[in-house]
């Protein structure tokens, strides 16, 4: 049984304050973290910036810290871990607003990971194969690692108004070689960006994806192209972008030098021109997945883009992995993809129940880490158990993001011969 919940701040991976939470058991101690404060003191230390941000942070989390120690510890103590469902619920009551933004739902999600992680050990079975439980289903899938090549948007300070793009080595044997392919096309992309655009351009973003000097979507896809050429695996890698296109969307316009300080007024889009951009890109590139391609609330376009049928359209901001959105998103065909970040929604069970509302849908399932993540690999469990099929974590760079892919390795090791790779099948694996 739990017999108490301690939380304390610690650092994530841009450096700000997140809470990390240890559950005790009466046989051990569980330990868990999630990037960030609550969607409020976000939003408010956004517009704050610099060091006015961290100190909002640091508030939030503080108070987090104290609510988990005081009342969800109250609430939680005898309680059995196996019961996630009821766990939740009793951390759920105590935070009614919606999303969660009394406790944080950071700060909820790290308790309801670790009770997690305990629920396993109770049962003295992998993290994974009782994730894979409280789905529902027998399937365990390795899924197909989107690794961040090249940053730009707002994580990179180059002129790419783009967020990502990402390479996914769909043509492995399993996650082991994926990771091999992955991180070779990462150091001859490193050299070929030395090569064509100087050694300051080999600086890296936000998830450990190069940030060159570049400023079309087109220049970033053909040195990636030829990345893969050189690495050999021309055609078992295909290419993937997270435009977060609401990071430049102006009014109803996208701005694709919203960056530049010096405006050439050729690269104001409307959303009708974006979705040429985005089929030239399809019949151009091995392009097989677009994230976020119009502004969160930009819906009848996002449905268009889909409607061609060209590719993977994954919502990000549009869905906020909130199951009301997902549900009109479904029931609209507004995309086809749910990118699934937990600390959105707060406890692991609503984590389990969107992807299934999206596997329902016969949708491609992206687990998502968050930018500046901390060190806690549980999204890679939660890949696996809920054989979603995909994971986004970042480069094969920064700690915060090796730690999901070498979770996975590990976790490839241990299940041998009845570990899957997702592989081909990476948008339709399904979890029975
Ligand atoms: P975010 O981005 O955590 O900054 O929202 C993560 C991602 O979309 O990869």
């Amino acid at each position: 049984v739990i017999t108490r919940v301690r939380a304390r701040q610690i650092l994530d991976g841009h450096g700000a304050p997140a809470v990390e939470v240890e559950l005790h058991t009466n046989k051990a101690v569980h330990r868990a973290s999630a990037a960030g404060a609550g969607a409020l003191e976000g939003a408010a230390a956004d517009a704050a910036g610099g060091s006015e941000r961290r100190k909002i942070l640091a508030r939030a989390v503080a108070d987090a810290v104290r609510v988990i120690n005081d009342k969800v510890s109250e609430a939680l103590v005898g309680m059995d871990p196996q019961q996630q469902a009821q766990i939740d619920q009793a951390i759920m009551d105590l935070d009614k607003a919606r999303h969660k933004a009394e406790l944080g739902a950071n700060a909820m999600l790290a308790v309801s990971i670790a009770a997690c992680k305990a629920g396993a050990a109770e049962k003295e079975v992998p993290l994974y194969k009782h994730i894979a439980d409280l789905v529902g289903k027998s399937a365990t899938t390795l899924p197909v690692p989107a690794i961040t090549v090249i940053n730009g948007g707002k994580h990179a300070g180059n002129a790419l108004p783009i967020q990502e793009i990402m390479i996914l080595p769909v043509g492995a044997k399993n996650f082991e070689e994926a990771m091999q392919m992955g991180s070779e096309t990462y150091h001859h992309l490193k050299d070929i960006i030395l090569e064509k655009c100087g050694s300051d351009s080999c600086n890296i973003g936000d998830h450990g994806g190069f940030a060159p000097n570049i400023s079309s979507i087109s220049e970033g896809l053909d040195l990636v192209v030829a990345a893969i050429e050189r690495a050999g695996y021309n055609g078992r890698i295909k290419l993937a972008i997270d435009v977060a296109a609401t990071d430049f969307c102006v009014g109803k316009k996208y701005d694709l030098e919203f960056k530049s300080t010096k405006k050439s007024g050729q690269n104001f889009k409307t959303a009708d021109d974006m979705i040429v951009i985005y089929s030239q890109l399809c019949s151009e590139y091995p392009l097989v997945s677009i994230e976020q391609p119009f502004d969160k609330d930009d819906w009848e376009h996002s449905k268009k883009l889909t409607t061609l049928d060209l590719c993977q359209v994954a919502g990000d901001d549009l869905l906020m992995s909130d199951p009301e959105r997902i549900k009109r998103a479904v029931s609209e065909y507004t995309c086809n993809a749910l990118v699934l970040k937990a600390n959105q929604v707060g406890t692991v069970t609503e984590a389990i129940e969107v992807v299934k509302q999206a596997k329902d849908a016969h949708w491609g399932v992206v687990v998502s880490h968050r930018s500046g993540d901390t060190e806690d690999s549980f999204i890679a469990d939660l890949a696996v158990g809920a054989a979603a099929g995909q994971i986004k974590t970042g480069a094969p760079c920064r700690g915060e993001c090796l730690t999901k892919y070498n979770q996975l390795l590990r976790i490839e090791e241990e299940l041998g011969s009845e570990g899957v790779y997702a592989g081909e099948n990476w948008r339709t694996v399904s979890t029975s």
